[in-house]
């Protein structure tokens, strides 16, 4: 049983394959954490609940190790529940009152408030394989007056005291998305949060804390992650008793939600894991996890993608779109997308979003010959909308002016020429599922790329009631995942892509609803080797697009072979962008040598598992192993940055074989034990800069 009570102590042991996760309740009825981490051998072990910190002038001054720390008494950390009743009381204190056990992996902690009629339900379920734990926080109004939530977060993590704790988390920009960040922890708070109203470029709802010597395969790691695409808020605080929460949930900024008698309001689904087998270990985790239980259709082939955008932009034709496609399928490519500039008055940023129909002078007949054409050629059709949007240049716009966030009287800010629309109101909400309802039913149409590029700005909504204004960081979001949720129930075989100017759209709320993710804008192989291992930290690699691209690449000017521009593509889902017409019978034949041999590699890439054996942060180079679920083929990646003093490369230990099997390599023509690829290792004979090598390893089952 993953999850056992001891009812003469009132405690809970949650228990995956590795760890346990322990609460209980105190003298006063209250629900505390006891233990996370690694397995006791004894249920006694787990027996005495955590002593308060006595004031040496009497009385305790913390910390509390509340279960969810609702705002109320000598609570002093980051609350997980702050509200506000009718009466203006402000305060909450909270009993256990029941419990469920539901399918034996969901446990349901019932806690009332001593003076008010209103119950907050805390949610577990356990992801008893990949040692994680799935936390949410319902908060029932059982009165017959509304309250006013102002903060509701889904976890409080404790974390065992501790004298070093060391954060690692995912920053970045726009080109620059999912960088890998590491910093000691000291007392106070470290805030990780988006107030963009969509996941954001510059901080990921993930984060790891270790105890300051964890590396890629030892040590003790906490994680954790946040499901929604909205305003989420990770706050790491230290208490000045070397004590560690981590509050994870709804971002509090701008946030308030009224919650009428009889209502609900659950929070987002957190995440929480632990691992003593390192970083590496804490992501594989994380990705099987996805695959198996998040990513929408994870057990499926992602399919090679072509995509239009970096080859035409906005100067998308019939014509020229088809001449694209013509030479995508000689190559194998599987999907062709087309991405923006095909609808309503689209020839630039400035209008059209809003008129999703066929621009008529590049698609005089509609999109049916396109895709008619794009079909018999062999492959799958996509296509490119920006729902959430609108131009004020666009036929949408001028008859729904009313429909955009707004403050009546402020100027509406731009964002690449574009405003958001109110996505809270739900006869919105409904013209935008009919809209792409429409365009799913009266086209054969594969695959839908959802991008959406900008944050929000002037929040308003004006023909609301005041006291729902501030609801519209969560209605927005969950208007989203209901229209794509509806989309999907009625058009179940086509693919969904999350895309957000890049990656600022990418957790695991949307992943519930999406097949493939673009990271980033980004196409040099280079930078993307630094935004993709970030990426790897918290993200499945099956979902994550990568594509080669023309060079020089317009971010860095930089100039890098065919080769490497592969190499790094294909360490993800595979996609192609370069301009096709452009190319020459030599480069089409070298693409299509190796979109071949990802072909024959795809399903290790996929739904293997995935080893950082180098850090692009490292001077000299990188490295990514999968290695397929039975073990018995390898895929090698690596890269060089640059090249000094005629230096080799170090010698590469492999990771995640079989250490008992003897593996056979043709392109280095050896065949070694899986221990000695793994400890002796093995070198390559890498020269130059931006040089790369893709090493295939394969069982010998003569042996
Ligand atoms: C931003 C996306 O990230 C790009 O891939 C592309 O789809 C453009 N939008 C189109 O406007």
């Amino acid at each position: 049983m993953p999850i056992k009570y001891i009812p003469e102590k009132q405690i809970w042991v949650i228990t995956t394959d590795l760890t346990d996760y322990v609460i209980g309740v105190d003298a006063e009825g209250i629900l505390q954490h006891v233990y996370w981490g690694g397995k006791q051998p004894l249920l006694l072990d787990y027996m005495d609940l955590p002593k308060s910190i006595e004031h040496p002038g009497g009385g305790p001054i913390g910390p509390h190790r509340d279960e969810i720390m609702p705002w109320g008494g000598l609570r002093f950390t980051e609350p997980g529940i702050k509200l506000t009743f009718s009466d203006h009381i402000r305060d909450l204190h909270l009993i256990y009152d029941r419990h469920e056990l539901l399918n034996s992996d969901q446990l349901v902690i019932y806690l009332k408030d001593t003076l008010k009629p209103l119950t907050v339900k805390l949610n577990y379920k356990v992801i008893k394989e990949y040692d994680l734990i799935e936390r949410y926080v319902e908060i029932v109004n059982e009165g017959t007056e509304g309250l006013q939530i102002e903060q509701l977060m889904g976890a409080i993590w404790h974390l065992p005291v501790y004298p070093e704790y060391r954060l690692t988390y995912l920053a970045g920009l726009s080109r620059g998305e999912t960088q890998v960040r590491t910093e000691w922890i000291q007392e106070g708070k470290k805030v990780l949060e988006s107030r963009h109203g969509r996941t954001s470029h510059q901080f990921n709802p993930w984060f790891a804390i270790d105890f300051g010597q964890t590396t890629e395969e030892y040590g003790d790691v906490y994680f954790g992650a946040i499901a929604f695409s909205g305003n989420w808020k990770i706050v790491i605080e230290k208490t000045p008793y070397q004590t560690l929460q981590v509050a994870t949930g709804f971002n509090d900024f701008d946030f308030g939600w009224t919650l009428k008698p009889g209502e609900i309001l659950r929070s987002p689904i957190c995440i929480g894991g632990f691992t003593a087998k390192g970083f590496g270990e804490a992501s594989r985790q994380m990705h099987r996890y996805q695959k198996k239980y998040i990513l929408r259709n994870g057990h499926k082939v992602r399919k090679v993608m072509y995509n239009s955008w970096y080859a035409t932009e906005f100067d998308v034709t019939e014509e020229g779109q088809r001449r694209l496609a013509e030479q995508a399928a000689k190559l194998g490519v599987e999907l062709f997308v087309v991405d923006d500039g095909w609808f309503g008055a689209r020839d630039h940023d400035r209008a059209g979003l809003g008129d999703w129909f066929p621009n008529k002078r590049k698609f005089p007949k509609g999109l049916h010959p396109l895709i008619q054409h794009v079909k018999s050629l062999g492959m799958d059709f996509g296509i490119w909308v920006e729902p959430e949007m609108v131009n004020r240049d666009s036929d949408l716009y001028r008859s729904h002016p009313d429909w955009v966030y707004r403050f009546p009287g402020r100027r509406n800010t731009e964002q690449r020429n574009q405003l958001v629309l109110n996505l809270s109101r739900p006869d919105v909400e409904e013209y935008i599922f009919s809209m792409l309802d429409d365009l799913l039913s009266n086209h054969e149409i594969d695959y839908i790329k959802w991008d959406m590029n900008r944050s929000f700005s002037e929040p308003g909504w004006p023909e609301a009631p005041p006291e729902h204004h501030k609801e519209i960081w969560v209605r927005h979001v969950l208007g989203v995942y209901r229209i794509l949720e509806r989309l999907q129930r009625k058009h179940p075989h086509v693919a969904f892509e999350s895309c957000s100017g890049g990656g600022a759209r990418i957790d695991l709320g949307i992943m519930r609803y999406i097949d493939n993710v673009w990271p980033s804008d980004n196409t040099d192989p280079f930078d993307r080797l630094f935004i993709q291992e970030g990426y790897t930290y918290a993200y499945n690699t099956k979902a994550m697009l990568c594509w080669v691209t023309d060079v020089p690449d317009e971010n860095n000017l930089r100039t890098t072979t065919l080769k490497y521009r592969f190499h790094s593509a294909m360490i993800g889902s595979l996609g192609i962008g370069l301009n096709l017409n452009k190319c020459s019978e030599l480069e089409l034949q070298e693409c299509k040598k190796y979109i071949r041999q990802y072909k024959e590699i795809r399903p290790i890439i996929q739904d293997g598992d995935l080893y950082r054996i180098l850090s692009p942060r490292s001077s000299y180079g990188a490295a990514f192993q999968y290695v397929s679920p039975d073990r018995s083929r390898s895929v090698l990646f690596v890269f060089r940055h640059r090249q000094q003093f005629r230096h080799p490369f170090p010698p590469i230990q492999l990771r995640g074989l079989d250490p008992e099997a003897v593996y056979l390599c043709r392109q280095l023509g050896i065949k070694r034990s899986g221990t000695s690829l793994m400890t002796r290792g093995i070198s390559l004979d890498l020269r130059g800069d931006y040089a790369s090598e893709l090493i295939v390893f394969e069982k010998d089952i003569n042996y």
